[in-house]
């Protein structure tokens, strides 16, 4: 932006800002609204700043949600100190007590701490063909919005799948902080639940309330658990849980104006109820391979950069001598040479840096998580359902 449409900018959000201030005593609920439309307004045009900018404006973006949930903690309080003589007098929930459009805005995905992410696409060691995927189909239709809506790219579901470790968590990370979106992540333990409809009211909820937070990345981890294949279930909650996930996803879809990203990860794509690889739901499905060889010698240096260690470790032999471990295993093979030299400086009484020996130690006393077999379902799932590039 340059200085006069930053001006002006400014002018339009103090305008607004002060008519919010004015009314927040005697219409909060309006108030709250104005500041979410503020953030909002801000955290779209971020999208055409330069990183400077876009880091002042996030700022305001923030302390304008802040006055927003101030007014919502206030009125909260101020419903439940009336709803308390509500009960008193009927002995029973007041039909008010229902009314709770203000306080269930965006609560839900406010429990799940969103947070922009400081994992960058540098951080990750190879997997240059899945960063270029993403960069096209994703960050390019965040960056070029007009160009993205003329040819219909408004939203991206991706399902990120491959062995354990091998950076689907991290790389979800990256893309918010490559777009700036905060995001979510849904884990199995907070949506499950086994009570009667409780399941399937979480998920409503999570899309209702991403709709209304958006920007948003719902990232929903292990996401088999969620959304297994309906042949294989026998629980009455998941039974009812699956098709109203489906139902949601194909109902975001119409809705979405590519401010909500979903992101699914799974090491078992196979246990996936059918539905959900329907394109309409999971447009972009993406192996997660294991690290080659030159990327092991990165993750090994990546893990070992901030430590004592010896100058002369030899990054490509141990890349080489390290076929079928994840980058989970290679962090947890640093950690243990770590412990062989720390014990060598305690015992000798002298700083011991980590030398090859330890890490090569550290490689023989553990097993790569990665095996041939797991290897060959994901080239059969493949075969299947993913479509080269
Ligand atoms: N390509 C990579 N380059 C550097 N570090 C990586 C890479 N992949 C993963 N890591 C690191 O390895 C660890 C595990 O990665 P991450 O949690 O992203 O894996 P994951 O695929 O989500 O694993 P899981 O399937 O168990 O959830 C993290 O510390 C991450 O920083
Ligand atoms: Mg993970």
């Amino acid at each position: 932006m340059n200085l006069q449409e930053q001006k002006e900018f400014f002018l339009t959000i103090q305008s607004t800002l002060e008519k919010a201030a004015s009314i927040e005593e005697a219409n909060p609920r309006e108030a709250a609204e104005l500041y979410l439309q503020i953030s909002r307004k801000i955290l779209d045009k971020t999208q055409v700043m330069t990183t400077d900018e876009k880091k002042k404006f996030m700022k305001i973006a923030e302390s304008v949600l802040d006055k927003r949930d101030n007014i919502i903690k206030l009125s909260k309080e101020r419903n439940e100190r009336s709803n308390e003589n509500l009960m008193v007098k009927n002995n029973r929930p007041h039909p008010d007590l229902n009314n709770t459009d203000m306080e269930g805005s965006s609560q839900f995905i406010k429990d799940l701490h969103p947070t922009i992410y400081e994992t960058t696409f540098k951080d990750i060691a190879g997997l240059d063909e899945v960063k270029d995927t993403i960069i096209r189909q994703v960050i390019k239709a965040r960056e070029r919005p007009d160009l993205a809506i003329k040819y219909g790219i408004t939203g991206r579901n991706i399902l990120l799948f491959g062995p354990p470790g091998t950076g689907k968590t991290s790389i979800a990370q990256a893309i918010s902080n490559e777009i700036s979106f905060p995001m979510v992540t849904v884990t199995p333990s907070y949506i499950l639940d086994n009570k009667f409809g409780a399941f399937e009211k979480n998920i409503r909820s999570l899309f209702e309330d991403a709709l209304r937070y958006a920007p948003i990345i719902i990232f929903f981890d292990e996401f088999e658990a969620l959304a297994p294949r309906r042949t294989s279930i026998n629980s009455s909650y998941m039974k009812r849980g699956v098709p109203e996930m489906l139902r949601q996803m194909t109902d975001l879809r119409k809705k979405n104006d590519g401010r909500v990203i979903l992101i699914g990860a799974t090491n078992n794509p196979w246990d996936l109820d059918e539905a959900i690889l329907n394109p309409d739901r999971f447009d972009t499905r993406i192996f997660i391979p294991p690290p080659d060889v030159k990327s092991r010698s990165q993750i090994f240096k990546i893990f070992l950069r901030e430590l004592s260690k010896d100058e002369n470790i030899d990054y490509g032999e141990l890349g080489k001598i390290s076929e079928g471990f994840s980058a989970a295993d290679i962090k947890y093979v640093c950690r243990t040479a770590a412990e062989y030299a720390f014990s060598n400086a305690i015992d000798s009484g002298m700083e011991s840096p980590i030398t090859s020996e330890n890490i090569k130690l550290a490689l023989k006393s553990s097993h790569p998580s990665i095996t041939e077999d797991q290897m060959k379902k994901y080239f059969v799932f493949m075969e299947k359902y993913v479509k080269k590039v």
